[in-house]
């Protein structure tokens, strides 16, 4: 492995699949898209397929479309000659000519505009474009290495992505399931983020993660999925002293607080108004009861008095839940 690479983590099936088709797909040389919740490990995927294609030696070059106005974005990605637009008092190259002979990871490639949308079609089917300001036809050679979180057919079928562009890019389309689909990966996953923390922070040991805390763990819904993880173990690990001892605090929300503006207006997150129906409300409220019943306990170190008060119920309410659940206390 590169010293720019990251391990990829996980055992689930479906990300065994993935990395199968990752491995397969690499070293072709066709423009790949990479689909995925936020936090599923797209980026990471896009670095996987680069360093196992024959373009592993060249450059890797990253672009998030979604971060630059539009108007840059073409200057960007193509370059510009001196005096192509107010600012540009010296000629720059883009982001194809950076990447010749390499890749080039294109993030959030769906909020592009059309005119970037046809310019890309083209250097992806002839190789060709020109710079900002320039009339000179230059050639490249990358692989592109598309990502979004968003529906692209969709899109192409309401005029709001092309779809000459879409057949082209989606020679093979890799979709990251969401950390939710795929619980085997969650513990795998936070113990490998918990070691790295660990490690970072000079400490000797890490005593891994107490019986009520792993159920919480793998009770979330992630909805920032594995980035989500990754900063609620490394929350949680260097809040923990007691190093000898399993780590039990978990805060899934770091913006949770009595004093946070607006606290006392706000609704529960799992009522937000544009939260989809569920499919089934009950088992749907099930899992709310439960996930809140295990944050509580986590809170108040498994201490169910504590906790039984936390939540406006009494202990045998409590203990009520707790046998519905089958929840498992402490260690
Ligand atoms: N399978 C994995 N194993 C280890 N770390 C991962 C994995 N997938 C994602 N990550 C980490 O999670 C974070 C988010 O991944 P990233 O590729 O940036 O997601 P996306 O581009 O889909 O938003 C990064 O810190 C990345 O290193
Ligand atoms: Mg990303």
């Amino acid at each position: 492995m590169g010293r720019d690479e990251q391990p990829l983590i996980g055992e689930s099936q479906s990300f065994l699949e993935i990395l199968d088709e990752v491995s397969r797909v690499a070293p072709l040389n066709r423009p790949v898209l990479v689909v995925g919740e936020r936090g599923t490990g797209k980026e990471l995927i896009a670095e996987r397929l680069h360093f196992l294609s024959a373009r592993w030696d060249r450059p890797l070059v990253k672009l998030n479309c979604g971060a630059i106005s539009e108007s840059l974005l073409e200057s960007e990605l193509f370059g510009h000659e001196a005096g192509a637009f107010t600012d540009a008092s010296r000629a720059r190259q883009g982001r194809f000519e950076l990447a010749d002979s390499g890749s080039l990871f294109l993030d959030e490639l769906a909020t592009t505009s059309m005119s970037v949308q046809e310019k890309l079609l083209r250097v992806i089917e002839y190789g060709q474009y020109e710079r900002l300001g320039s009339s000179r036809t230059r050639e490249v050679d990358v692989r592109l290495i598309g990502a979004t979180n968003m529906d692209l057919p969709t899109l192409a079928s309401s005029g709001r992505f092309r779809a000459d562009l879409l057949d082209r890019l989606a020679f093979d389309v890799i979709t990251l399931p969401p950390l939710r689909d795929r619980r085997e990966d969650i513990m795998p996953l936070a113990e490998h983020f918990a070691m790295r923390m660990t490690r970072e922070l000079g400490r000797e040991v890490f005593s891994g993660f107490s019986t009520n805390a792993r159920e919480l763990l793998l009770n979330h819904p992630w909805p920032g999925n594995i980035r989500q993880l990754k900063n609620v173990i490394e929350r949680a690990i260097y809040r923990h002293d007691e190093i000898d001892q399993p780590v039990s605090g978990i805060q899934f929300d770091p913006f949770e607080s009595p004093w946070r503006p607006g606290a006392n207006q706000a609704r529960p997150s799992a009522a937000r108004p544009d939260e989809p129906l569920p499919e089934d409300l009950r088992s749907h409220l099930d899992a709310l009861e439960k996930h809140f019943v295990l944050r509580a306990l986590a809170d108040c170190q498994g201490h169910q008095r504590k906790a039984a008060e936390q939540l406006g119920l009494s202990y045998d309410q409590l203990r009520g839940i707790i046998k519905k659940h089958s929840i498992k206390l402490r260690h």
